[in-house]
């Protein structure tokens, strides 16, 4: 298993290309299924979450091709998906493909729209959190879909094809307003989805199936209405940036101090974490190419923050916060509202001499004059990177170990990161 070394204490400088978002992509890649035209994608990460997604879509007979690089092309330029779900072959999503990655269990919303039916493994807890999808099912059960549960499998059913409803979320959920989203584009009639998620990466998924054919008012606020058509056609749609790893980067560059462009990041995908990184003593400047992080040596000042779903602080951002505070100049608050079990970084934190108290979904970070590299494992994807973050302010060289999980959500990131200056390697095998 690759493994990556940090050898800490160097500030970041330069430029650091923003990828396409990641959780905008794989949506967007499961929105093929809603029609027999081509969909073609722009601005596609290569992370190992795309792969396996193409992976998955291919087993449900969807043809995907990746475009090869074009002259002139840099190898920062994401690449694009041309994807294909003329013939839908099966609609099964088997357990030991949707347990590796969670958000491919989204097909069955297309599917059922589309074919009539859909069967598709439950995909099982992770590293943060039970992560149940009780509340994916009633939305379609709202729909006029008929659900069961069979041996592990979600199967669901609605031969005479689905019917607009209201659909009522009792809590904010991301992948449930994506799956009430797709479905009701082909539903007969009109639906309402109420206390809809408002996350930018909805909103680019609504944005593309419009250019599909499909009518959609409201996506980004918290009532989102839609009036179901007969077919959806192909389109072709540009991911937009991706505001985690955006917000990510600043953090480094927060906790290293120095100057760097976040190239085509867009300020108002994250607004509430730059606001708590200008509270912390970072510079944030938002400018045509993208947006500028400067630390200079005042130091880093404590925060307090809850995260919450969009406009809100993000939970994906929580890790890499706490891996910051581990040497602000005084004491931090960071209480997780989102997932019951998203603290796994502290204990490989501590490790690096960071001292951090919890107390249930609360979270108290008593800043230290200094980190001291060490060994540590990854966890989780925003884990892994809150363990990068802090190494690279470390005294000393730090192993990151299972770094498989960086590779689900980050491009390329040692190259990201010792382009501005890091000493950072990947140590294969
Ligand atoms: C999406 O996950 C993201 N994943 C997550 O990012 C992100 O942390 C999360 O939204 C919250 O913003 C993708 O977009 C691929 P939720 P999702 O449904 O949709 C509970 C990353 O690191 N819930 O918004 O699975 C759930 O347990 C990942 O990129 C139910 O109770 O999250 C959680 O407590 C991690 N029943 C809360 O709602 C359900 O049926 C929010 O979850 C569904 C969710």
């Amino acid at each position: 298993m690759d493994r990556i070394r940090i050898a800490g204490g160097r500030p970041l400088n330069g430029t650091i290309p923003i990828s396409g978002a990641k959780n905008a992509t794989l949506p967007l890649m499961i929105a093929s299924l809603l029609t027999p035209d081509r969909l073609i994608l722009d601005n596609v990460p290569r992370l190992a979450d795309v792969i396996q997604l193409q992976r998955i879509l291919g087993n449900h007979g969807v043809d995907v091709m990746v475009a090869g690089k074009r002259p002139g092309d840099t190898a920062y330029q994401g690449q694009t998906l041309e994807i294909s779900a003329a013939h839908v072959i099966d609609t099964t999503a088997p357990y030991e493909l949707v347990s590796k990655m969670r958000a491919s269990f989204w097909v069955i919303g297309p599917l059922l729209a589309r074919m009539g039916e859909a069967k598709v493994s439950m995909p099982g807890g992770c590293a943060i959190g039970t992560r149940p999808v009780d509340l994916l099912i009633k939305a379609l059960e709202g729909l006029g879909a008929r659900i069961d549960i069979d041996g592990g499998y979600v199967v669901a059913r609605a031969p005479k094809g689905l019917t607009g409803g209201h659909v009522v979320f009792p809590k904010v959920t991301v992948g449930g307003t994506h799956t009430a989203l797709m479905a009701a584009t082909l539903a007969r009639g009109t639906t309402i989805i109420d206390n809809a998620a408002r996350e930018p990466e909805i909103t680019d998924v609504a944005d593309c199936l419009i250019k599909m054919g499909a009518k959609i008012t409201g996506a980004g606020t918290s009532r989102i209405v839609v009036e179901g058509v007969a077919r959806l056609s192909g389109a072709r749609h540009s991911v937009l940036p991706d505001r985690i790893e955006t917000g990510t980067y600043a953090m480094a560059v927060a906790m290293t101090g120095g100057d760097v462009l976040l190239e085509g990041a867009r300020p108002e995908l994250l607004q509430s974490a730059l606001d708590v990184l200008v509270e912390a003593g970072a510079e944030i400047t938002a400018t045509n190419e993208g947006i500028r992080i400067v630390r200079n040596g005042a130091g880093i000042a404590p925060v307090t923050v809850t995260t919450a779903p969009f406009p809100g602080f993000p939970t994906d951002l929580q890790a890499q916060l706490m891996a910051l505070m581990t040497r602000a100049k005084g004491t931090s608050q960071i209480t997780e509202t989102i997932f019951e079990n998203r603290f796994m970084h502290v204990q490989e934190l501590a490790r690096l001499g960071a001292r951090i108290h919890l107390d249930g979904e609360k979270a108290t970070i008593e800043g230290v004059e200094r980190l001291k590299g060490a060994p540590v494992m990854a966890t989780d994807l925003r884990a892994s990177v809150s363990l990068v973050i802090a190494a690279l302010a470390a005294e000393g060289d730090t192993m990151v170990n299972r770094v498989y999980h960086l590779d689900r959500g980050f491009e390329r990131l040692e190259d990201k990161l010792s382009a501005c200056g890091a000493d950072i390697s990947r140590i294969s095998g």
